[in-house]
């Protein structure tokens, strides 16, 4: 039963102590909240795995992407631990190492390898944390940085110091979403196609680019639209939008502001009267904040369910099952970034680390 299960949990982690931290993101399921030692958004669950003290284990709630950082980040003994394997992100599976590669090669074909007068090379290469370590590390070499959704602005101005233009992967949205809110007209964001070639491109659209996208989206925040905000507004006068920044351009328009989990978090904790929220964004956070904040209205503006399917494949029964696993000394699912990926990974990561949001 799940009483069971949650017992098998607590007595795993009491005989562990120390040696074990979970981590989990805000997206978990509350089965697997509740025995989370810390809760983040991703650039918080960086951090934390980059900071946690003696654990010699870091099991990882959350998905691929993240447990891959975490394992970059975290000390060499340190093993990180992704309870169900299964547990990827189809956004970060929309951008192969193969294909940006691809791309790159025929960036450089079109704006050269020279820097301009002021210093700035030609493509500076961003990626948001939504990918593999083979991104990263793609990043880390070509002098590029990663970003999350909370420190996307600092990070693009970041990038626009140091590059005449930005490659953006793998998400669309929250790569348009962030270059309008930095001022760069939307013509001058033209989406990578990577089935036609570079020919086949409005050539000036390219060549007058500040920003070039990839295809890449959430499937989860693709779900939310302008008309829900309308209904929501027309049902609830006075209620405040809060989306994320994954959501199309139209939503975080229409929406009163935009931001990280953490970000949607803080705002709803942060109002001193009651208020009605709307949120956008995924299906167990909106639950939890209104069963944590019931001096307010919260509910979420895909009025069908939105769970993240893939967050959701850690389920307690994993969570119990590599827990039991390391009492008896064995390391099941371990995450191991090759070697050579992770420095590079690392080097992109850790100028996401100073970027703070
Ligand atoms: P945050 O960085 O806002 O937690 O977002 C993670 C994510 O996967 C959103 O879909
Ligand atoms: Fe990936 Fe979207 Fe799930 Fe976030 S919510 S993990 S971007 S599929």
């Amino acid at each position: 039963s799940a009483e069971e299960l949650h017992a098998r949990i607590r007595a795993a982690k009491r005989t562990l102590g120390d040696r074990v931290v979970i981590l989990g993101h805000f997206y978990q399921r509350d089965e697997i909240v509740q025995h989370a030692d810390f809760l983040g958004d991703s650039f918080q669950l960086a951090n934390a795995a980059q900071t946690v003290p003696d654990a010699e284990a870091i099991v990882f709630c959350g998905v691929h992407f993240m447990a891959e950082t975490a394992d970059i980040l975290a000390r060499p003994e340190q093993r990180v631990i992704l309870p169900n394997l299964a547990a990827g992100c189809s956004m970060a599976d929309m951008a192969d190492a193969d294909s940006v590669e691809e791309c790159w090669e025929q960036l450089e074909a079109l704006y050269g390898t020279e820097s301009d007068a002021a210093g700035r090379v030609p493509v500076i290469p961003v990626t948001y944390m939504n990918s593999s370590a083979a991104l990263k590390a793609f990043c880390g070499r070509h002098g590029g940085i990663v970003c999350t959704s909370s420190n996307a602005e600092t990070v693009l101005e970041w990038a626009f110091e140091r590059g005449q233009r930005v490659l953006f992967f793998p998400d669309q949205h929250l790569g348009r979403n962030t270059a309008k809110k930095l001022g760069v007209p939307l013509e001058r964001m033209p989406m990578w196609d990577p089935r036609r070639p570079l020919g086949g491109h409005a050539g000036d659209a390219l060549l007058d680019a500040r920003v070039i996208l990839w295809h890449g989206f959430c499937s989860v925040h693709k779900r939310f639209t302008v008309a829900q905000i309308e209904q929501a507004r027309a049902e609830h006068p006075g209620v405040r939008v809060i989306v994320h920044p994954e959501c199309p351009m139209a939503v975080v328009d229409a929406a009163d502001e935009a931001g990280s989990t953490d970000h949607i978090r803080r705002a709803v904790a942060a109002a001193s009267e009651p208020t009605t929220f709307a949120i956008g964004t995924e299906i167990n956070m909106v639950n939890r904040l209104a069963a944590e904040f019931p001096q307010h209205e919260i509910f979420c503006l895909d009025p069908v369910v939105c769970p993240c399917s893939t967050m959701y494949r850690i389920h307690p029964g994993y969570l119990a099952w590599v827990l039991e696993a390391l009492v008896r000394g064995e390391t099941p699912n371990v995450i191991a970034v090759p070697d050579a990926v992770a420095a590079e990974a690392r080097i992109a990561l850790e100028r996401m680390l100073d970027a703070k949001p």
